[in-house]
């Protein structure tokens, strides 16, 4: 019987050779928004490690819509590392493309030279606490040129396909929602004034890079904010994207903002699934579900069951590159799961740190940390089976060692446990 996850997929003139996708995660490793060699050898072995599309970024637009941890793509200076990191995705097996995004009031003015951030309206986010400019009109029109100009960078510098981010609570989203757009204008009030800006800027990425290129856009099918978007304009949204072109959408949930857990072990493996299946009853393109798929089978499950076309799988490929060819070479017992924690990866980016990973070790150290196999392999004794002991164990192995592992816990995984522990929530004591 064939497996759904490795059936190929067209998305535009694209083939993809299994449905394994690697969504956009922004990982803090460029310095003044240039790629480098860490970040170059992290997707390196993520498409290396078989996942049929490799989305990098997200990427900035324009110098106000990130800081310079973020993948430039606003300036022609930013091409030669694009066009690398491209290169190096592509050799190594997969398809790739950039999403840009613009971060408008999550923004902070320390990363923008004191400039206050950008905003449909001047509603502060609990995230900052700043109060962003709202943008002109000819400040909108800037940032959609600023949006063609990246996806024609992106598409210059050799990436299969450009993704658009259109959620979280950034720059597009804070238009799409009443609670962050008050404005009195064409780009206000009715859904249809609220959606021009996201249209327009697919209009303006179609325009310039051609029918054929590929277009995805990632976006939310319930923001989870008190007040935020109906879900049902949510849906009205995805059919306009695709009537206006686009060829994919990946479907997540929440904003930043929100309350409702999108990445802690108390969120279920793969519930966030219906969000992807209420927008693939209602658009004709492929559609990818997000969250907590750190499972081939859940993913299978996911798909073989019609919920979404592919799977987004983020932290399972920081934690485990090689999930997708040891699923398809029928090794998954081998695979390491990401156990949620948000702890090397997530809560980083809030310490200005890049991406780690309390499962893997290698995660952002790719090229530092290559094993080669030993010339006289020996018999390697380790005492303790927890992330330290286990990852030794792995590695000694890898290298040719005659590995035993000694644990006197009936389990292994030590303080792991604890880590892939939910959260208590507020308000519910250590005995309750
Ligand atoms: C470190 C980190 C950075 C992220 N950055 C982005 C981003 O730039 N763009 C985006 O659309 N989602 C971003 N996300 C969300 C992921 O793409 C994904 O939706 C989320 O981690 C849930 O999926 P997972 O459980 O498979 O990791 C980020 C997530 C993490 C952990
Ligand atoms: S640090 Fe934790 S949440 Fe992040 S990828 Fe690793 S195991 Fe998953």
């Amino acid at each position: 019987m064939k497996d759904p996850l490795f059936e190929p997929i067209r998305i535009n003139r694209l083939t993809l050779k299994n449905r394994i996708y690697l969504p956009a995660m922004h990982l803090g490793m460029c310095e003044e928004f240039l790629v480098n060699d860490r970040l170059v050898a992290f997707y390196a072995e993520r498409a290396k490690g078989g996942a049929g599309m490799i989305v990098v970024g997200n990427a900035t637009v324009d110098e106000c819509s990130g800081n310079s941890q973020y993948i430039g793509a606003h300036l022609d200076a930013h091409l030669p590392g694009l066009t690398r990191l491209a290169a190096a995705i592509h050799e190594n097996g997969a398809h790739s493309a950039v999403q840009l995004n613009h971060a408008g009031r999550y923004c902070h003015s320390v990363f923008l030279d004191g400039r206050a951030p950008v905003a449909p309206s001047a509603i502060a986010s609990s995230l900052t606490g700043e109060v962003p400019e709202a943008l002109t009109l000819e400040g909108i029109r800037s940032v959609v040129a600023s949006f063609a100009d990246a996806a024609a960078r992106v598409k210059k510098a050799g990436f299969s396909a450009v993704e658009v981010l259109s959620g979280t609570g950034y720059l597009i989203s804070e238009f799409l929602s009443p609670l962050t757009n008050t404005r009195d204008d064409a780009y206000g009030g009715p859904l249809e004034n609220r959606m021009r800006l996201g249209l327009e800027i697919m209009g303006a990425i179609r325009q310039r890079v051609g029918a054929d290129y590929p277009l995805l856009v990632r976006m939310d099918n319930h923001d989870f904010m008190e007040g935020g978007m109906p879900r049902e304009e949510l849906e009205t949204y995805a059919q306009r994207l695709v009537s206006a072109g686009v060829d994919a959408l990946c479907i997540k949930g929440g904003w930043h903002e929100a309350r409702t857990p999108q990445l802690t072990p108390n969120v279920p493996r793969g519930v966030y699934g219906y969000l992807a299946r209420n927008v693939k009853e209602r658009v004709s393109v492929p559609v990818i579900a997000s969250h907590r798929i750190n499972d081939p089978a859940i993913a299978r499950e996911l798909i073989g069951e019609g919920w979404c076309d592919m799977v987004a799988m983020g932290r399972s490929l920081i934690a485990d590159p090689f999930l997708p060819e040891k699923a398809r070479t029928g090794r998954e017992r081998e695979i390491v799961h990401c156990i949620a924690c948000a702890q090397g990866c997530f809560d980083h980016l809030f310490q200005l740190k890049h991406v780690e990973c309390l499962c893997n070790p290698r995660a952002g150290h790719e090229e530092e940390t290559r094993l080669v196999k030993s010339p006289a392999p020996k018999k390697v004794m380790i005492i303790g089976g927890g992330a330290a002991g286990m990852t030794a164990a792995l590695a000694a192995h890898e290298k040719g060692h005659q590995v035993t592992l000694y644990e006197k816990a009936m389990r292994l995984g030590g303080q792991l446990h604890l880590a892939a522990a939910p959260p208590r929530p507020p308000g519910v004591s250590r005995a309750g």
